[in-house]
């Protein structure tokens, strides 16, 4: 018989230690019925918990690989969860522990936009034939599969430049969004001139505030999306560490402004950074641009090494913060009483057109 649904609000009241042993039990109760995955900004509370972490596109490929696990609690965001849901068995089931977790970047595109811009650009070049749309991962599953549907693909902050290298071999030019920082940065780096990349603004006119010739000449339209967080970190930062710090390794996310990109030592995906890091030689020291979860983490594990974080103020990711322990152990709970909270269901046509753009890129990388 199933159980009644348990509520959210009286686990605030409980104490850490009581909150912890709950979801360790649910868990246990639960085995190999369900899978957490986590990613690397996730707060520690939560982190602990995870059975598989990583960035962006371990954990798309991790998604696929327990077909034992029914539900995939994902420990993220909003785009993450229906990565998971798309590439996973079409029976396995995946959770987002707060609905409102989700991700600024990825507002910044919608499919109105994308597919207004693409009509738009379409009565200047020939888009079908020229343009190959591409969509960072942090978008929602519906720009995932306008780019399925237009022979276009999906990239992660690991594999943007392996993607745009496909990209060019297949077409011209490519529309990118919705981050400008991690497409101009990725191009430039394979040798595209920076006149030769331009922004989108969907909200600056008929061509996004470019002219016809603009768009003739470019090789990169960038949408003009950015990660909020990321842009809190700065070249005077890199500056003020070198000075401070002789000999400090700079290591940043590449949706940082292009100038923090260029002055950097390192750029890399989450995973890339943990990575490097983990690599380097006690007492080398690091100055990182990324979430302060994932650098807190670092520092903590690696007490050997100098470990600072780029920015003077704070930048976290409030909605990776929205997962806490609390909603965890109410999906899991929940799961145990028959109840699934949160499920996060792509519409089928969506998810298949997804689908094809998410196969590409991994068959790429
Ligand atoms: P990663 O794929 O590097 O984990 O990045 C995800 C993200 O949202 C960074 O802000
Ligand atoms: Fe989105 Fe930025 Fe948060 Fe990453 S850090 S999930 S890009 S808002």
């Amino acid at each position: 018989m199933t159980e009644p649904p348990v509520p959210l609000e009286p686990l605030y009241d409980l104490d850490e230690v009581t909150l912890e042993g709950r979801i360790r039990r649910a868990k246990e109760q639960l085995g190999e019925r369900c899978v957490i995955l986590g990613h690397h900004y996730q707060r520690e509370e939560v982190y602990r918990f995870a059975d598989l972490t990583g960035d962006s596109l371990k954990l798309a490929r991790l998604a696929s690989q327990r077909p034992q696990a029914r539900y995939i609690v994902f420990c993220g965001v909003h785009f993450m969860a229906e990565v998971a849901d798309i590439l996973s068995a079409p029976e396995q089931i995946a959770i987002l522990p707060d609905p409102a977790a989700g991700c600024s970047m990825a507002d910044m595109a919608n499919l109105a936009d994308v597919s207004a811009t693409w009509q738009a650009m379409g009565k200047v070049l020939e888009v079908e034939r020229l343009v190959t749309p591409i969509t960072y991962v942090n978008s929602t599953a519906e720009l995932k599969a306008f780019c399925g549907d237009h022979g276009g693909t999906v990239c992660t902050s690991s594999n943007a430049e392996k993607i745009l290298r496909w990209a060019f071999a297949q077409r011209e030019k490519v529309l990118f969004f919705p981050d400008q920082h991690l497409g101009r940065i990725s191009a430039w780096r394979l040798g595209v001139p920076l006149e030769e990349i331009v922004v989108w603004d969907p909200d600056a006119g008929p061509l996004g505030g470019l002219t016809e010739e603009a768009l003739r000449r470019a090789k990169v339209i960038l949408w003009h999306g950015f990660c909020s967080v990321h842009q809190m970190f700065m070249p005077a930062h890199v500056e003020m560490f070198r000075q401070r710090i002789p000999g400090v390794q700079v290591i940043v996310h590449p949706e940082c402004a292009f100038e923090v990109c260029r002055l950097a030592d390192h750029l890399g995906s989450t995973e890339q950074i943990q990575s490097v890091v983990r690599a380097a030689p006690p007492g080398t020291q690091w100055a990182i641009g990324t979430e302060l979860n994932l650098v807190n983490r670092l520092k903590n594990e690696m007490p050997e090494k100098g470990i600072h974080f780029l920015c003077p103020t704070i930048c976290m990711c409030s909605t990776m913060f929205r997962i806490d322990p609390q909603h965890l152990c109410w999906a899991l709970e929940n799961l145990l009483a028959d109840h699934v909270v949160n499920l996060i269901s792509v519409p089928a046509r969506v998810a298949a057109s997804a689908r094809v753009a998410l196969n590409r890129m991994l068959a790429v990388v």
